[in-house]
């Protein structure tokens, strides 16, 4: 009754077209349905231990565990989820002054994405019709969520995949092409998936240039750290705030509490006065409320248990330092292995860019069971002491650069 051509035109869902599975996602079932033992794993961005595990971090065991035994309701808690745990995260990422200052306001969010998403909807609701800048390469989910928004989304260039280094120089002309009202989409630290990251100097010069042409950042802070260390990782965002009228901050909780299931992040918007403020979070919690209604709970009151106790966010903060460490010690471990490589020692975070190609990418996995993603991006953490040296020598064939820059590289 329901077949026949004239009768499918008429289906709801007939105008929707095929779609590529996900890209990092695709990598992951791979690298699962994969039987070799020594399979190595660099796709998805998640930090892994010397075994290779990605297991709950004690001090969270340790709220969890609390949460269970305390928790006496799970009924409703609003739009704005756990207020005080965005409060308190707040104080870890924007510093305790700013996080108090009566400009900005902060809605728990589920995960980073969540907090992308919920910013580029208040983009999009300002009335006005601005485009989003974003460096590329970037987060392959970046644009998509600007995009389903409704925001024109830009691209201007910020990388030498040859020297492995940040183009400032080409990332600030891309922003003179950007009109007043525009939003700059700016990496808090450890830049995913190059592993760069703007020195003190060039924040400086952003917020300078940002706030004479009437730009709006929006900083993704979603490894704070894991590249330098909490405070130096946040250093940025802080100055940005101090240098701008108006500004958004997307954290999450995922990577630096490994909480990634659980779905954790904030938004943060900055108004030009406490008023404008007011009204930016009437529209914040309108837009969650039509999204998600309400965020997920659990990792958020787990959070907001140890950074009430002082002596568990001394524990998680040790923690962290010590996932810190091992990152910093498998690149300055991997820059030493091979001059193409030289730049992952003065990167931070967990990615790296390397210089080899989509072809390659797929050798290498067919050949040596190395997963990553088709871009030549690699989870530094994913590596195992152990599996370091097999992993260069794969990759040698493959570098993409000529001698006499390899040469330069090792000696920069
Ligand atoms: C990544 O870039 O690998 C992570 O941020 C995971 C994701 O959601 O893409």
């Amino acid at each position: 009754m329901t077949t026949g051509p004239n009768r499918s035109k008429a289906f709801l869902f007939s105008g929707l077209v095929r779609q590529p599975a996900d890209a990092l996602l695709a990598v992951i079932g791979m690298h699962r349905a994969d039987p070799r033992p020594d399979k190595i794993d660099v796709g998805v961005g998640i930090y892994r231990d010397a075994l290779g595990a990605t297991p709950v971090m004690q001090s969270v065991k340790v709220a969890e565990t609390r949460l269970l035994a305390e928790q006496a309701s799970k009924s409703y808690l609003g739009a704005e989820g756990d207020q005080r745990f965005t409060d308190l995260i707040a104080e870890v990422a924007l510093g305790e002054a700013v996080a108090h200052d009566p400009r900005i306001t902060g809605v728990q969010t589920p995960g980073g994405t969540g907090a992308l998403r919920l910013a580029a909807e208040l983009i999009a609701r300002s009335g006005r019709t601005p485009s989003i800048w974003i460096g590329a390469p970037t987060w392959l989910n970046h644009g998509p969520i600007f995009h389903e928004a409704g925001l024109e989304v830009r691209s201007h260039p910020y990388f030498d995949q040859v020297s492995g280094e940040l183009d400032f120089d080409a990332f600030l002309s891309g922003l003179c092409e950007a009109s007043a009202g525009d939003v700059v989409l700016l990496h808090g630290c450890c830049h995913n998936p190059t592993g760069t990251a703007f020195s003190d100097e060039q924040w400086a010069t952003l917020g300078k240039l940002i706030s004479k042409r009437g730009l709006v950042p929006l900083i993704d802070l979603a490894y704070q750290g894991l590249g330098e260390g909490l405070e130096h990782d946040a250093a940025g965002t802080r100055a940005m705030l101090d240098a701008v009228p108006e500004a958004l901050v997307a954290y999450s909780c995922d990577k630096n509490f490994a909480m990634y299931r659980e779905r954790v992040g904030a938004l943060w918007v900055q108004a030009s006065n406490a008023a404008a403020t007011a009204t930016v979070r009437e529209n914040m919690l309108v837009l969650a409320r039509s999204l998600w209604s309400m965020p997920p709970d659990h990792g958020a009151a787990a959070i907001r248990i140890i950074l009430e106790d002082p002596a568990l966010t001394a524990d998680w903060r040790a923690e962290l330092a010590g996932m810190c460490r091992r990152i910093r010690s498998l690149r300055l471990r991997l820059g030493g292995a091979h001059p193409a490589l030289a730049p992952i020692a003065r990167q931070q975070g967990l990615f790296a860019l390397l210089p080899i190609s989509g072809t390659d990418v797929v050798r290498l996995r067919e050949r040596h069971g190395i997963y990553m993603r088709s871009s030549g991006r690699i989870n530094i953490a994913g590596l195992r002491e152990e599996s370091v040296d097999r992993f260069v020598e794969a990759l040698e064939p493959h570098f993409q650069i000529p001698e006499r820059s390899i040469r330069a590289l090792s000696q920069r």
